[in-house]
């Protein structure tokens, strides 16, 4: 008979791994502790934004018309142990209050309420990003495989995945993920199979990697902003060596989201812990570099407004996400130099395709717009912050009568100067002083 598989904490990994495992053909349970949200899972809707996921969904959950019902929700440990041959655990970890490290009671509550209710045999796999050690802490039959889905690119990342990761202690748990895997290692995914240790360094390695990569070239920015130099084109040039690859090498307000500013962070507490701190000191460098990004984008933003106060200035910014094709605020440039302005006594209207009720939430005294023409009525300068689509799509010379004064700064090098000059517009892009 085919594995059962039930995903506990149905966030964006866990509703996104659910509604895939069901794809692969497996009869799925997913559980939260939230029951709102289980209610509307259970009727095929999402709680957030990923392209494609609310589609999967209606291909299975149970009682949507048409589905192939092999995906129910639930809010009870019991029946999910009663029902779970593997259980992955995908509830998230994020940053402690006040601190860099992680905060790991998600993941412990999760083990805690499954474990008195597993009366059969049963493989308990951790997904969620943990320091490394945790799985030796955590007492069942386990294994770590360490997720790497990107926010936007959620279900491809989960169906056809870079790499598998499994962290195994016995023959049997390798064999039950390899069962689990079957269909994307036929594909060609590698199947990588490692310690407990390893298999946790993996994820915070990666997005370690990801997190220098970005903040080395906007460290090269920097440096061409004094030298008059162009980032765009020297990030270009250095993506053509095959060694150096041209991804996360767009300059700009830098990285932010739910993983990698908080993942460096609990690497670095954790390194510390073991007495590894200095081999990590480096990501010290990458967060300060990161961090000083915003607040470049906001003395950008001054000069354009004249260079001594924003008071009584409007000042428009155009998303609020942390990355496009997400409706995700969490530690988002965007919203943060967004707030930075308002703090100094500008009127800030924001515009997001995506992002406007999360927004709100976290920042509600900003002003909010309901489409970019509207955000920029009256602007004294307009600020590009998230690389939507939809902006790269819009008429320069029509927002270009509607703002008081046409400055646009490009917080994302994702805009065309020329286009945007043509139309009457004062173009100023990072790292790029003179193109
Ligand atoms: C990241 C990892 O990519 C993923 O593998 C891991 O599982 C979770 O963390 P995600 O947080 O969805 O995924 O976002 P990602 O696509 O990595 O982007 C992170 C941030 O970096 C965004 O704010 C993005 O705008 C910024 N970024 C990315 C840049 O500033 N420049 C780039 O060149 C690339």
């Amino acid at each position: 008979m085919a594995l059962r598989i039930t995903v506990i904490g149905t966030g964006y990994l866990g509703a996104t791994h659910a509604a895939a495992m069901a794809e692969l053909g497996f009869e799925v349970l997913g559980l939260d502790v939230v029951p709102e949200k289980i209610e509307l899972l259970s009727k095929g809707r999402v709680p957030m934004y990923e392209p494609g996921l609310e589609e999967l969904l209606g291909k299975h959950v149970a009682g949507m018309e048409g589905s192939s019902g092999r995906l129910r929700f639930t809010t009870s440990f019991e029946e999910a142990a009663d029902f779970g041959d593997v259980h992955f655990v995908c509830v998230n970890t994020p940053q402690k209050q006040g601190e860099y490290a992680c905060d790991m009671s998600y993941v412990e509550n999760a083990f805690a309420s499954l474990a008195p209710h597993l009366t059969r045999p049963a493989l308990v796999v951790g997904k969620s990003t943990v320091p490394v050690g945790s799985a030796d802490r955590l007492a069942a039959e386990l294994a770590w495989n360490p997720e790497f889905l990107r926010e936007g690119f959620a279900i491809d990342d989960t169906l056809r995945p870079d790499r598998i990761v499994v962290g195994v202690r016995s023959a049997r748990a390798e064999e039950l993920l390899r069962e689990v895997y079957a269909t994307p290692v036929a594909e060609g995914s590698p199947f990588i199979v490692t310690d407990f240790p390893t298999a946790e360094l993996v994820k915070t390695a990666a997005n370690s990697f990801l997190a220098t990569k970005i903040s080395f070239i906007n460290a090269m920015a920097e440096v061409c902003e004094a030298a008059d130099g162009d980032v765009a084109k020297l990030a270009e040039a250095l993506g053509h060596d095959d060694r150096i690859g041209g991804k996360f090498l767009r300059a700009g307000i830098g990285f932010g989201g739910g993983c990698l500013p908080k993942d460096i962070r609990a690497f670095m507490a954790r390194a510390g812990e073991l007495g590894a701190d200095q081999a990590l000191t480096f990501l010290r460098e990458v967060d300060s570099v990161n961090m000083r990004r915003r607040g470049h984008m906001v003395e950008l933003a001054l000069e354009a407004v004249g260079n001594t106060s924003f008071l009584g200035k409007r000042v428009a910014v155009l998303g609020a996400t942390f990355k496009p094709d997400s409706d995700d605020v969490r530690d988002s440039p965007a919203l943060n130099v967004a707030g930075q302005i308002h703090l100094q006594g500008g009127q800030v209207t924001v515009y997001d395709p995506k992002g406007m009720d999360n927004a709100r939430r976290v920042f509600p005294t900003l002003g909010y717009a309901g489409s970019a023409l509207e955000a920029v009525r009256g602007a004294d300068v307009v600020l590009h912050l998230t690389e939507w689509s939809e902006f790269r799509e819009l008429d320069p010379a029509e927002l270009a009568a509607a703002v008081s004064t046409p400055i646009l700064l490009d917080g994302r090098n994702a805009l065309d100067p020329e286009v945007w000059r043509k139309a009457g517009w004062t173009f100023r892009a990072m790292g790029r002083p003179r193109a």
